[in-house]
């Protein structure tokens, strides 16, 4: 059966004494809660090598905000249950540890330099997120070494500045991205979903429903009209509330004024709802 473990010393024994050349390791790090987002990674984890290792860790250093840290779902006995039924668990473990085994005894990040990707949207709203999201990244890396690591389009930004740490750590795993795995109304899935009620959870696929509509009138409008389009479109639904909505080039990710018919332009939004944070994106081009 799926075997877990607390200790990151045990895991890295337990994969070192298995490691094998022509076997390939997949990585999927996650925070719990897990949804079929974080599920379609491991698959396509599992369908790409030969074995996957799933982490489930709430990171305390990449809250910015003590009360969604305090808040963040923890659901480790019903995770570890919804992976045993959709995966095989003869090629899968889990590391899911305690704040201690990662940080010892006060939790800390380290700082980072990401060319910039750090300085827009999650990061100049939530101030050291990305410094806590690369030290346990660089941290869990280290322990499993895998071959393959996964991660979702949902946090596209995190995406980017992941594939930077490895740039810049020069590390020999492949970042691979994946869609973002929405609820049938079109709702991008999330664990931050379970704490809206049964109307806020129906009212949310409201930001897709609008965010879908960017990609066609982008394709016939400035970048400066929808922006507006959106943001109006938006401020007229009750109960919510804009953080922000930007478009950006998908390399650089900084916000983009004047269309560049070479570049890859993508649209992206938090809002507040329920006093919960939802966040989205989607390609415009
Ligand atoms: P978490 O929010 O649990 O997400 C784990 C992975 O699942 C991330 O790569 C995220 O982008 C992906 N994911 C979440 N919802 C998704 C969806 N609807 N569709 C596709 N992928 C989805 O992101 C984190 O945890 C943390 O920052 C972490 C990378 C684990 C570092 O602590």
């Amino acid at each position: 059966s799926n075997m877990v473990f607390e200790s990151h010393k045990n895991l890295s024994q337990y994969l070192n004494n298995h490691r094998d050349t022509n076997k390939s390791i997949g990585f999927v790090p996650t925070m719990g809660a897990l949804h079929q987002g974080h599920l379609a990674l491991m698959k396509k984890a599992l369908e790409d090598n030969d074995f996957l290792v799933v982490s489930i860790f709430v990171n305390p250093t990449q809250f910015n905000n003590p009360e969604d840290l305090k808040k963040y779902p923890r659901l480790l006995e019903a995770d570890l249950k919804l992976m045993e039924s959709q995966l095989d668990s003869s090629n899968f473990i889990t590391y899911a540890p305690a704040v201690e085994d990662v940080y010892g005894k006060i939790a800390v990040s380290k700082s980072y330099h990401f060319d910039g990707l750090e300085d827009v949207m999650e990061g100049s709203q939530r101030p050291g997120h990305f410094d806590g999201v690369g030290t346990i990244l660089q941290f869990l890396f280290e322990v499993v070494q895998p071959d393959r690591a996964y991660f979702g389009e949902k946090d596209f930004q995190q995406l980017q500045i992941i594939k930077k740490l490895k740039e810049k750590l020069q590390l020999p795993i492949e970042i691979i991205g994946y869609p973002i795995h929405r609820e049938e109304s079109g709702l991008a899935m999330s664990s931050r979903n379970a704490r809206l009620s049964p109307e806020g959870f129906i009212k949310a696929a409201q930001i897709y429903q609008v965010l879908k509509e960017a990609p066609g009138y982008f394709s016939k409008h400035s970048i400066k009209e929808t922006i507006a389009f959106v943001s109006k479109k938006i401020s007229q639904l009750s109960g919510f509330e804009l953080e922000y909505f930007t478009i950006a080039d998908e390399k650089t990710l900084s916000p983009a004024t004047i269309k560049d018919s070479s570049k890859n332009y993508r649209a992206f939004i938090v809002v507040h709802l329920e006093g919960v944070r939802l966040i989205d994106n989607i390609p415009l081009n």
